[in-house]
């Protein structure tokens, strides 16, 4: 009877292993079919370069990355921010599980360097590691368990190198009412606890705006605060940026975790 019992647990803990994996399959599969169709449309998500420019020469800056700095950029979709980083001289590559996206990305970048590859960040073996690993909105992050879940971080936080750093960045409106059709909106909080076990985490809130005139400033508490008060008031959309910088015991905790 025992024998039997042991049995059954080991058939079930079996069984929920794979339907789990079988569901995470489903997901990603659906994920590439919708952004596959989206990314047919060039720059499906009408990003300006005058916005975002002085905004990423910021987050260099803050991020102190020199010219050369290694950079992965996951979830890249069709490589707008990748292109951005390179243009300022950082050896950027992108990763986008969608072939339609890296193809778009591969043609409308101009430094020739680029790289760009179809991959899951999820699967990649985790023999590289960057100085910056960069991630914009990916939509792995785009789910109600973001808070508390963070397997995703983990798993990017692998590939950076002991002293790079992480910079999640995650397009929001911190207004209450503000809700938008398959994007889930977090708010400041919910990326607190989510960061909340990472040291040496800081994080910002930006309307990318003030980046024109205050370059690497607009990280810093104060103008966050404003550019928080403006956008919980009037709606505006901005940009939650996170940045994780691990020191060699920072990165020794984060990889025992
Ligand atoms: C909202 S788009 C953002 C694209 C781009 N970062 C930007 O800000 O314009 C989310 C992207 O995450 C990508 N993605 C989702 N899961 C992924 C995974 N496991 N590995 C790599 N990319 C993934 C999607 O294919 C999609 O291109």
């Amino acid at each position: 009877m025992v024998i039997v019992k042991r049995l059954l647990k080991y058939y079930l803990v079996i069984l929920t292993f794979h339907n789990n994996n079988i569901v995470d399959t489903l997901i990603m599969n659906e994920t590439v079919k919708a952004y596959d169709a989206k990314y047919k449309t060039p720059n499906f998500f009408s990003d300006r370069s005058w916005l975002y420019r002085p905004f990423v020469k910021a987050l260099i800056s803050k991020a102190e990355l020199g010219s050369g700095a290694r950079l992965l950029d996951v979830g890249c979709g069709q490589g707008f921010f990748t292109a951005l980083f390179a243009e300022q001289g950082i050896d950027a590559q992108g990763i986008d599980v969608s072939s339609v996206g890296i193809e778009a990305a591969k043609s409308s970048c101009k430094i020739s360097s680029t790289r760009f590859k179809v991959g899951n960040i999820l699967q990649l073996p985790i023999e590289e590691q960057f100085d910056c690993v960069f991630t914009r909105s990916c939509s792995l992050y785009n789910t109600t368990d973001f808070p508390y879940d963070t397997s995703v971080t983990d798993q990017l936080i692998r590939h950076v190198r002991p002293g790079g750093v992480l910079i999640f960045d995650y397009y929001t409106r911190l207004s209450e009412n503000a809700k938008s059709e398959g994007w889930l909106y977090h708010s400041k909080a919910q990326v607190k606890e989510h960061f909340a076990k990472y040291s040496n985490a800081e994080i910002y809130f930006s309307l990318r705006l003030e980046a024109r005139l205050l370059g690497s400033f607009s990280f810093s508490p104060i103008t966050s605060f404003i550019a928080n008060v403006l956008s919980r008031t009037f709606g505006m959309g901005g940009e939650l940026v996170v940045f994780v910088r691990l020191d060699h015991r920072a990165c020794h905790e984060t990889r025992l975790l």
